[in-house]
């Protein structure tokens, strides 16, 4: 392998090279990122009709003791749905109440997961005619370990009216299936909205699940597509994901049903948390918008301006000045700055839709005239034949087998060149079917060879990511995924791994490399780039070998202006001893890429590739 590393060999990767997509699918957001423990807090999920679904909420008693429906009484007028709960028991005469009282509780999403030490808050909404007393409690599925408990007072409650209470409940113990249970002993009726129970315990307080989140931080994103995907789009329009309804007050959002992925979700996670992800991850957002086209109903053409007016209007949002219309609404959420949106995707794989065109068009040219800085991304792909519209990006996705995809190294080498032709975004790809299981070592390594070809056509290709990002294993609606989650456990897929030997690659300079081998399962790439915090810089060779030989290799590096620093230099490996080899909760450590010192560090050195593996040798200079 020759490589020349002098400085004008070298050319620049975009900044943005490499980033996440995160998409409301398997649950990644309710029930995944989004620390929310409560699945349907505002008993909204069967829609606006009564009576609605209040899954997965149950009922503690038997009618005999108490009756449980919902209506359209709630104080929030978005979501009308309440709960209404007539307690039939301690009537004074023979119906005595049976002890723990009756009531409902909440599951969360297959299980809360409440530690030993951490405080929970609780908000809810009580409206009662009587006095009543309610006990609040965690507890273990199975009823055995309490964890938890509160009282709320008769006192506490303004008669016939709604009253918004918050209490704090401190965890006396761990269980990851826990429940939470509202129960009286007290014959009336209550009804209940709007009920929460958040750990405090999230990133920055800002309502992310820590974990989830540090495993985003660890790939060190550059950008942060969201929220879908088809979640954009909806089977039907009525269902996708609208903007204006996931903001405000979280009592107030209506929540709605994702008909692709098939669950509901309460727009917890919505546009200003979205935006404020991008922000704690360092990386720019990528606002996907709805351009009018579902998988199954279009808005025609000549209908389509309330519709740009929608995004225009999340554009101020997000960007406007804290005394414009929409950018007040965010400053009262607290973020009182605006965000750095600038990218907006029109779409999702919608090119070939028959409104895409004209309703693509009206899109562009509204927000390029309001906001001449904004990138915009067709969902058409002009990486073989040249658009038919104008785009300063346009999407690419594919899903494939392994074998297709380590070929498709070269699946832009042939892309016209152009000073100012859009630029591919690689925002969906992923190995799929029998290559990848639930997330093989085979698929790691076939994406690895794809995004070398990505780097070494970053001249063309702009921006890439992973999709789907998570999965929560009790609702898996695609495979594979890169992170993989419970109620309490996380780990990342070989995949995930894959993606950390390209994190420095973005902004980083590209260096031309030639491979002498007649081995068609080799792949390499070399870039320098240096620390953000400290004055060190690397020279970062990464080598995929895709075949089921060993192969020895002599690498040769001319050019380098420094001296390579033995001390610091180190060589990574992302092997294992089956190529279908996965991470699971009980061994998520099987595939990760194992890091040792390079003893021959140098410009000269020799290095034997393992079968089945993915290398970075790292030259500190
Ligand atoms: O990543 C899963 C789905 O694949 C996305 O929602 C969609 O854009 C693509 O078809």
């Amino acid at each position: 392998l020759l490589i020349d590393a002098s400085p004008q060999s070298g050319r620049k990767i975009p900044d943005k090279l490499f980033g996440i997509f995160f998409e409301e699918i398997n649950h990644a957001g309710a029930g995944g990122l989004w620390a929310e423990l409560v699945s349907n807090r505002g008993f909204e999920a069967g829609g606006q009709n009564t009576p609605s679904n209040i899954d997965p909420w149950s009922v503690i008693g038997s009618e005999t003791y108490i009756t449980v429906q919902t209506d359209r009484t709630s104080c929030f007028s978005r979501n009308k749905i309440a709960l209404r709960m007539e307690v039939l028991c301690d009537d004074g005469e023979s119906n005595t109440c049976p002890a723990g009282g009756v009531g409902i509780y909440n599951p969360g999403f297959w299980g809360m997961h409440i530690e030993q030490g951490k405080a929970y808050k609780l908000s809810l909404h009580i409206r009662s005619m009587e006095s009543v007393n309610i006990s609040v409690s965690l507890k273990s599925a199975d009823g055995s370990q309490s964890l938890a408990t509160a009282n709320i007072a008769a006192a506490a409650l303004d008669l016939s009216n709604w009253t918004k209470l918050e209490l704090q409940l401190e965890a006396k113990g761990t269980n990851s299936n826990s429940i939470l249970q509202l129960t009286t002993s007290k014959k009336g009726v209550i009804w209940f909205d709007q009920i929460s129970l958040m750990p405090l315990d999230t990133y920055k307080g800002h309502g992310f699940r820590k974990e989830l989140f540090s495993m985003l931080a660890g790939l060190k994103p550059r950008f942060i597509r969201f929220p879908g995907g088809c979640f954009v789009e909806g089977e039907w329009l009525r269902n996708a994901f609208r903007w204006r309804e996931s903001i405000g007050p979280w009592e107030e959002r209506p929540g709605h049903f994702g008909d692709v992925w098939m669950y509901w979700t309460d727009d917890g996670l919505g546009y200003f948390e979205f935006l404020q992800l991008a922000e704690d991850l360092g990386a720019s957002p990528v606002w996907v918008v709805n351009n009018g086209v579902s998988h199954t109903d279009q808005v025609d053409t000549s209908s389509i301006l309330p519709f740009v007016q929608d995004t225009l209007d999340s554009i101020e949002f997000a960007r406007g000045e804290p005394d414009s219309k929409w950018g007040s609404v965010r400053a009262a959420m607290g973020h009182h700055e605006p965000f750095e949106l600038k990218y907006i995707a029109i779409g999702n794989e919608d090119c070939g839709k028959k409104n895409y065109r004209g309703n693509y068009l009206k899109f562009y040219h509204a927000i390029k005239a309001a906001y001449p800085d904004i990138q915009l991304i067709s969902n058409c792909d002009g990486s073989v034949t040249k658009l038919d519209h104008p785009a300063d990006i346009y999407d690419f996705h594919i899903y494939t087998s392994a074998n297709d995809m380590f070929s498709r190294v070269h699946q832009f080498d042939h892309t016209t060149r152009s000073s100012n032709g859009p630029k591919a975004f690689v925002s969906e790809y992923a190995v799929t079917g029998k290559d990848a299981g639930t997330g093989s070592l085979l698929a790691a390594l076939a994406e690895a060879g794809f995004l070398i070809g990505l780097e070494m056509n970053s001249d063309v290709v702009e921006m890439a990511s992973y999709a789907p990002l998570f999965v929560n294993v009790n609702d898996r609606r695609w495979n594979p995924d890169a992170i993989v989650f419970n109620s309490w456990q996380q780990y990342g897929t070989p995949s995930y791994w894959m993606q950390h030997f390209f994190k420095e690659s973005s902004g980083a300079i590209l260096h031309p490399s030639v491979l002498q081998t007649n081995s068609s399962s080799v792949i390499a790439s070399a870039i320098t780039w240096s620390g953000t915090e400290d004055s060190s810089s690397y020279l970062k060779i990464k080598i995929v070998n895709f075949g089921s030989d060993t192969v020895d290799l002599k690498i040769t590096v001319s050019g380098l202006p420094n001296a390579v620093n033995p001390i610091g230099s180190t060589k990574t490996v992302l092997t294992s001893d089956g190529l279908m080899d996965e991470n699971s909760f009980t061994e998520p450590q099987k595939v990760v890429p194992l890091q040792s010192i390079l003893q021959n560090a140098g410009r000269d050195m020799a290095v034997t590739l393992g079968p089945h593996s993915f290398t970075s040798l790292d030259l500190a200079l």
